[in-house]
């Protein structure tokens, strides 16, 4: 089946910190998202997650690498008149809803700015579209007269998720849009997000640092570490056996909701500390030091991503393709 979105060796670099060598943020990563399926993201915290989504929405700009959207490459300047078709058919949703939403502007003026930058999109009076976005996403009309401080957590990502729509994309990206919420409206947020995508037909990027919270949302998952994918494949499969040691250390992290192999299941290893990212250009397998096979190939040889039959893609020397 074809890709809506297509990733190929994309790198992004941050310039480093005073004479610091710059960041490999991203490091050659290639991914395929078919159209109307959910592919998770996953790693720890400083793997090159947002910055993948924001390459894809063409919020930074990627140092090396090409990005196709329904077969056709996007240009790389994305301010450009041309490319603003394109651009609308992308959207994000931010992990912040707070900060991501200029607080001098109502609801309603935060919802129809799109909407003005893109007229040809939004043909017809802006202001019922807000309201009937309002309306979709679980708001009140009335509330398009509110700023967004006078909203709840929960509330406001409504509004980022009402933002990133209105101009019905066929592509989104969430970035961790549930991990600022409160526990007790996390679900009703993942619950509105698959019932949109379901009734618009989105492809959907969905970031998250765990893998519980993407794994019952997501056809595909795909684990980052250190700004390199480790694996990609069937969420199902990918959880049930995982295959790159990383992965196996995400799922051995998980809680269980079964007490029984939760009393069963081996020690969960200790949270470690997020590693240094300022390394300039880093040889063999960046999992090196935290893996229990690592050897002296995996040291000097950096792995490449290998495919199975079984439509699974893995970066390790030493996993045995299914
Ligand atoms: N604007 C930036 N300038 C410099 N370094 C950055 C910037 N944004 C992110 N980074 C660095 O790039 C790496 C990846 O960050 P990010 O994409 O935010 O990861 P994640 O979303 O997985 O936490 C990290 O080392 C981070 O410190
Ligand atoms: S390549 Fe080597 S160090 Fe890297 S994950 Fe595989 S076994 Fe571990
Ligand atoms: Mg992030």
């Amino acid at each position: 089946m074809s890709a809506l979105l297509e990733v190929r060796g994309l790198s992004v670099l941050y310039p480093g910190a005073r004479r610091a060598a710059p960041v490999r943020a991203l490091d050659e990563v290639s991914l395929a998202i078919r159209a109307g399926s959910v592919c998770g993201l996953v790693g720890e915290s400083g793997s090159g997650k947002s910055t993948l989504g924001q390459a894809i929405a063409g919020l930074v700009e990627p140092a090396h690498g090409q990005l196709l959207f329904d077969g056709q490459p996007l240009p790389r300047r994305r301010r450009r008149a041309d490319f603003r078709r394109q651009a609308r058919a992308i959207q994000m949703v931010f992990q912040d809803p707070g900060g991501s939403l200029n607080p001098r502007l109502t609801t309603g003026e935060i919802l129809a700015e799109p909407l003005r930058l893109h007229p040809d999109a939004a043909p017809g009076a802006h202001a019922e579209r807000v309201s009937a976005w309002l309306q979709r996403v679980g708001l009140r009309a009335e509330h398009a007269a509110r700023y967004p401080h006078e909203f709840s957590g929960g509330q406001r990502q409504r509004i980022g998720i009402a933002r990133a729509l209105i101009l019905e994309p066929r592509f989104v990206i969430c970035d961790e849009p549930i991990s600022a919420l409160d526990v007790s409206v996390q679900a009703q947020i993942v619950n509105l997000l698959a019932d949109l995508r379901r009734e618009l037909d989105l492809t959907l990027l969905f970031i998250a640092h765990d893998l519980a919270m993407v794994r019952h949302v997501s056809d595909r998952i795909a684990v980052m570490y250190r700004g390199r994918l480790v694996e990609e494949g069937p969420a199902a499969a990918l959880c049930r056996a995982p295959l790159h040691p990383y992965t196996q250390r995400l799922i051995a992290a998980m809680p269980l909701p079964d007490p029984c192999r939760e009393r069963t299941r081996r020690h969960a290893p200790a949270p470690e500390a997020i590693a240094d990212y300022t390394t300039d250009t880093p040889v063999g397998c960046l999992f090196a030091p935290r893996c229990p096979l690592a050897d002296a190939r995996c040291r000097h040889e950096r792995p490449a991503l290998r495919e199975s039959g079984q439509d699974r893609r893995v970066a390790c020397h030493h996993v045995t393709l299914p």
